[in-house]
């Protein structure tokens, strides 16, 4: 068994694949999650595809004191992956301290707590909505920083200079943020997969829905954009090869005393698709139309953002490798799995 990691928003998107592939290469997990943006059956589906359930703790980050009992109940845990977050962007705007003090206090309340507990370093869930709109694509990690143009956003950019800051200070701890670029899909399984509340803000889910029949149409803001198809290009990556990189980072991280004390990695595929491409490639992959309209486009939307992956692929040493067909057949698996299709 290899050492122990706390994962929080575990039983989230990404944190639950990520559970599903640390449990794979042999770490022992504890997850805490307070089922804000998730539920309880996940660990069920976690259960049943690695065979081990892991250890569960429902509570709240930003709780600090339940975070202690936390770490004293489960004593030896070598590394943290920091998912727990609010993560709606409109939602930041309506509610931004709801966002400053959800995401901040979680990760200053890990920090806090990480030398006392022996915890040698933190992975964290970075965006690459830190760009803003670049200069120039593909983007690396050289590129500036804009202005956050959401409180969502911004969290993402004070959470980097927070970490950066304590480690500068001399906190005896690492880290790796790691910016993702657009995760979707789901776990070839069906098992587990993405579970948005209410209507879909984002492309994927939202394409699903309407392929089956839940919404009436997909709106595809915007065609007049300076892309070739004129609809926005992004740079979309699969859950599982995301939740891949996180391992590779933590054994670096945990293994490697030649390394700095913070990194930062883009992680993508180093390819950007349109809006109208990823529908064509749901359809091929499927079978099944998505019906779908032109509309206007959507306030602040970028325009075209996808990343160089080189640095993860040469010095982590992690490509993304899922074929995007592949990616939209298993996003399709899950929504059937959902609507009990
Ligand atoms: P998610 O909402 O599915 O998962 C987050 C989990 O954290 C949820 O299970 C939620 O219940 C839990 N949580 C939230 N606040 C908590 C708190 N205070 N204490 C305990 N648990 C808490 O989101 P996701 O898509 O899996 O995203 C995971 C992380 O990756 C987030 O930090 C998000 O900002 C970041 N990220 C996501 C994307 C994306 O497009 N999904 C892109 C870039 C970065
Ligand atoms: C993708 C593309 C839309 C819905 C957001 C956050 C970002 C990051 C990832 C966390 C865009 C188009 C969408 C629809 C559409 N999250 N679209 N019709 O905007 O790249 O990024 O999620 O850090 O911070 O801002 O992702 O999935 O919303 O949109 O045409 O109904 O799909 O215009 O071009 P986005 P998205």
């Amino acid at each position: 068994m290899k050492e122990k990691i706390l994962v929080t928003g575990g039983t989230g998107y990404i944190g639950s694949h990520t559970v599903v592939e640390l449990q794979n290469a042999g770490y022992e997990v504890v997850i805490i999650d307070n089922l804000s943006n998730s539920n309880a059956q996940v660990l069920d589906g976690i259960e049943s595809i690695t065979g081990i359930r892991p250890v569960f703790v429902e509570a709240d980050c930003t709780d600090a004191a339940a975070l202690r009992k936390l770490f004293e109940e489960n004593p030896g845990i070598k590394g943290i992956i920091n998912f727990a977050a609010s993560k709606a962007v409109g939602e930041s705007v309506q509610k931004p301290l709801l966002y400053y003090r959800n995401n901040l206090n979680t990760l200053i309340n890990l920090l806090d707590l990480m030398p006392e507990f022996g915890v040698k370093g933190i992975v964290f869930s970075s965006s690459c909505t830190v760009y803003g709109e670049p200069d120039a694509n593909p983007i690396d990690e050289t590129a500036p920083i804009k202005p956050a143009t959401s409180p969502y956003g911004n969290t993402k950019q004070i959470s980097e200079e927070i970490i950066e800051d304590y480690i500068k200070s001399g906190a005896p701890i690492k880290s790796i943020l790691l910016r993702y670029f657009n995760p979707i899909g789901a776990h070839p399984s069906s098992k587990i997969g993405e579970l948005p509340l209410g209507v879909p803000q984002n492309l994927v889910p939202y394409l699903t829905q309407a392929a089956a029949g839940i919404r009436k149409e997909l709106t595809v803001f915007g065609n007049d954009y300076n892309t070739p198809d004129g609809s926005c290009v992004r740079d979309y990556i699969d859950v599982v090869d995301l939740a891949k990189a996180h391992v590779i980072a933590m054994k670096r991280m945990l293994d490697r005393d030649d390394k700095d004390a913070v990194e930062i990695f883009n992680l993508g595929t180093g390819r950007g698709l349109s809006v109208l491409e990823l529908i064509a490639s749901f359809e091929r992959a499927t079978g099944v139309k998505v019906p779908h309209k032109i509309g206007e486009r959507r306030a602040g939307d970028i325009e075209k953002i996808w990343a160089d992956p080189k640095k993860a692929n040469e010095d982590l040493g992690w490509t993304a490798v899922v074929p995007i067909d592949e990616t939209m057949k298993n996003a399709w698996a899950w929504q059937c799995k959902v609507t009990g299709k």
